[in-house]
Parts: structure tokens; sequence; C-alpha cells
């Protein structure tokens, strides 16, 4: 229940959440929350062989640091896994060039969604060939440009867009290859998953009213559009495969449909992706060898069952490969003890950055955690909530967590598990300058994203 005054003043609110254990000692680091190279020596964290406080000398704070070798190893591991499926690098949840260049370097493709992320792509000099361009409202300024460019595969999801891609692809006298976005009516996020009714919302074209299917007739229907096949997403953060299986049976239902009553074989089909991280201790996701064993069986099942052909699958997993690959480094500015009802109290502990580069923990109630970065404390633990810097009580960073207890203004402090949807949703809210992006590897420190300036701020005001 609610307390009257807010959650905060809740009964057992100091206790942080249930699954949130007290640590032996707070200066060690949870491994799974990290990426692989990340250790701590004599106190202070080292990721990709550079000493953090070493690097916030050189580049201050807040800062991201994108370990190399961690986000190359997983893109890597997607790709071995399911070397049967095509896998897209979700671009959304983390792009700039270097990110596109690695990518295409592992040999993944990459999927886009916005003339921004197409450009950034096209900038890194990514194959066109092997881009997927998603959206629910791609205009026809984009969509023209994407046939242009020649985009691999444009995802499409709309009656509308189906005439706009026909108008250009007439106007242009080429041809463009497309997917089609189909709503499985399935839910997923985290550990649940619901299996009704949860086609009221904007993405795709509904399998149970029929639109997917009249979608495909009309794509058919559509000189120089190529189907390549029918395309699912159906959540994110997601640790149970029983939402994928679901879909994978209606999705499949369909394209066996597609094959009988309008007599086409649709060669591919995309499952998505959504595949959850471990930000907190709660969090136990699979790895991708798991993933794609599991995924395959329920494909290869379905597929036996409706005695069709597999088609070539593609995958399009974002926060698991660039997630954990990336931490947030802040500078303690304010300890605050605050005291509750009953005699209780809480640890705020304000750092240098907030809601601005991390959105997620305000936006989703997402949970995160954090440990001291720059010296080994023998202070026993206090439950603290690492807030920002912003004007809003809802500027939270980590809900709950427990630190060394000599906290202190100065300390540095890193959040694992910040590289999908933190930078890519960041904003400049209060005018905060978004923070640098710092690759590091085998000790050395560089910058693939630059903080911004105030000059970059004030690039738009035209102030007339
Ligand atoms: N494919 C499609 C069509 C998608 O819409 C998405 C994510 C992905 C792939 C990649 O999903 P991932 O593997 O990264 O979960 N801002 C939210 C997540 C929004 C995801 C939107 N679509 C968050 O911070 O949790």
């Amino acid at each position: 229940m609610t307390h009257e005054a807010g959650w905060a003043h809740a009964p057992g609110a100091m206790r942080g959440p249930s699954w949130l254990r007290e640590p032996v000692d707070p200066n060690e680091l949870v491994p799974q929350l990290w990426s692989t190279t990340a250790v701590k020596v004599d106190g202070e964290l080292v990721v990709g062989g550079v000493p953090l406080p070493e690097l916030v000398a050189e580049f201050n704070t807040p800062a991201y640091v994108l370990d190399e070798a961690d986000f190359r190893a997983r893109a890597r591991a997607f790709r071995d896994a399911f070397s049967a499926y095509d896998v897209y690098y979700a671009a959304k949840a983390f792009l700039c060039t270097t990110i596109a260049r690695w990518v295409a370097e592992e040999g993944l493709r990459l999927d886009v969604c916005s003339a921004g992320e197409l450009t950034v792509a096209l900038r890194a000099g990514f194959d066109p060939a092997h881009l997927g361009y998603h959206g629910n409202n791609k205009t026809y300024p984009e969509l023209r440009r994407a046939v242009t460019e020649g985009v691999g595969r444009i995802v499409v999801d709309s009656f509308a867009e189906i005439e706009r891609l026909a108008q250009i692809v007439d106007d242009l006298g080429v041809s463009s290859r497309v997917m089609i976005r189909v709503t499985a009516g399935v839910e997923a996020h985290t550990h649940e998953y619901i299996a009704t009714a949860h086609e009221d919302q904007k993405f795709g074209f509904s399998i149970t009213s029929g639109d997917a299917f009249e979608a495909v007739r009309r794509v058919e229907a559509t000189p120089g559009i190529e189907l390549l096949g029918l395309h699912s997403h159906i959540g994110s953060q997601i640790f149970d495969s029983s939402g994928f299986e679901v879909a994978a049976r209606r999705v499949l239902a369909l394209h066996s449909r597609v094959s009988d009553e309008l007599g086409v074989t649709m060669p591919e089909m995309d499952l998505g992706g959504g595949f959850g991280i471990a930000y907190t201790t709660q969090d136990d996701p699979s790895d991708p060898e798991q993933l794609a064993t599991e995924m395959s069986k329920i494909v290869e099942h379905e597929c036996r069952a409706l005695g069709i052909d597999e088609p070539r699958l593609s995958i399009e997993p974002g926060r698991a490969i660039v997630g954990p690959s990336m931490c947030t480094v802040y500078t303690v500015g304010t300890v605050k003890t605050v005291a509750l009802d009953g005699g209780a109290a809480r640890t705020y502990v304000s750092v240098d950055g907030g809601m601005s580069d991390n959105i997620r923990t305000a936006l989703y109630d997402a949970d995160y955690s954090c440990t001291l970065a720059g010296r080994h404390s023998t202070a026993p633990p206090v439950l603290a909530r690492v807030v920002g810097k912003h004007c809003e009580a809802g500027d939270i960073v980590v809900r709950d967590e427990f630190v060394p207890g000599d906290i202190k203004p100065g300390d540095l402090m890193a959040v694992p598990g910040t590289g999908a949807y933190c930078r890519s949703m960041a904003s400049n809210y209060n005018h905060a300058l978004r923070p640098p992006v710092i690759a590091v590897r085998d000790g050395q420190a560089r910058v693939v994203l630059r903080r911004e300036t105030e000059d970059d701020l004030l690039a738009t005001d035209v102030g007339a």
C-alpha cells in the first residue's frame, strides 16, 4: 500500500526492496552486473585496463565508459550462437559511428528506426544492404531515402506506408525488399508475458483482426516490392521464452496460411529483440547459446507441426549486446540524511548527472546498482538512494543500494548496465550537457562521443 505521504514513507522502505541483500563488503563488485573486464584494484574500479580515477582526471564526470572488448564479445556471442540466423543489432539501444563500425566488424547487421540512425550508420560506412529500417510512422522522404540508399529491408507498419512505398518504387523505377511488422497479441516484459488482447498499441498489423494477412496480400500485389517475410517484436527485458513461443506459433501460423492461400512462400521471418540483462541481483538472464537453442527448438517444432519449411530467421537484440558493456561514472556532490517517520532515516547521495543521462529509473521504475569507484572503504554499509542534480524529486539514478557509510562529496560512483537506452534517451533537461562516451580497451581510453558544450546548447538558440 502506498503511504499517504508517498512511497518513500511506506513501512519497510528503509530495508529496501526484498531482493536487495546487505553485502558483507560493499566495495565488492557483483560480477554479473558489470562488463567482463571490470575489476576492483585497491578499491579503484578498472574497466578495459583503465582505472576510472585516471579516466575521470582526464575526461571528468559524468561519463559513460564503454568496454570495447565486452561489446565485441557480446556481439560475437550472438553472431556465433545464432549462426543460422541474421543478427541485427538494434541501434536504438545505443548508436554512434564507432559502434556501427564494431557491429559491422563483428559480422552483425543493423536495425535503424529513424532518419538520424540511418545517417549515423551510413556515415560509419555501414553496408546499406545489411540495414533494416523500422518505425511506425516513416515519412515519404524517409522512405524514399531508405529506398534510394539501398536499405536491405524496410519493415512496413501500416497500410499508408505500403502505399507510400508503392509510389516511391514506381517513381524511382526500382524495387525494395520489405518485411511486415505483425502484432502477435503477445506482450512480454521482464519475467511476465500476456498473450491476450495486447493489440491495443501502435505497432504493426494485427494477426487476429486479419490486417496482417491483408497487408501481405497488398504487398504481394504491389510491383517493385519484394516480400521477405513477417516480423514480430514482443517486448523488452524479457527473461522467459514462453512469450516468444506463443508469438512464434501465431506468426508461423500466418506464414503458413499465406503459403496455403496465396501460394507465397516467404523466405524469412524476424522474431525481434527484447532479451533481458542483469541490472541487479534479482535478474538472471540466459546467455545467447541458451536463447538460440530455445528459439530454434520452438521454431523447428512449430514448422514441423505445420508441415512447412523453416524460414531463414533473424533477431534484433539491442540491450543484451550493449547494455552490460557500459557503466556511468559520476562524482558525488552531497550526502544528506533525511529523517523519515518512525525514527527511520534515508541517505541521499547526489551525483553530478541524473535523469538527463539515465531516464530509465524515473520512466520505467528501473532498478540499478552502484559501487564506489575511486577508493576502498572500511565503513559498514548504509542503504542509500543515489539521486541526480535535476530540479525534480523523481530524479533518481539508483533507488536502493548499500554503499559504504563514509561516502562523501568527491567520491566517484559508478553505475553498471547503462549501455542501453541511457545515452540514446539522454536529454538536455535543465540544460544539462550530455556526457561523453569513452571507449576503453587494453589500458587505453578514447572519446567516441564527446561531451556536449554550452556552445552545443546555444547552437540551436537563434535568439531572433
Ligand atoms: N526490434 C524492435 C522492432 C524493437 O522495437 C526493439 C526495441 C528492439 C528490436 C530491441 O529491443 P532490445 O533487445 O533492446 O530490448 N526504452 C526502453 C526499451 C524500448 C525498446 C523499444 N524497442 C527501455 O529503456 O527499457
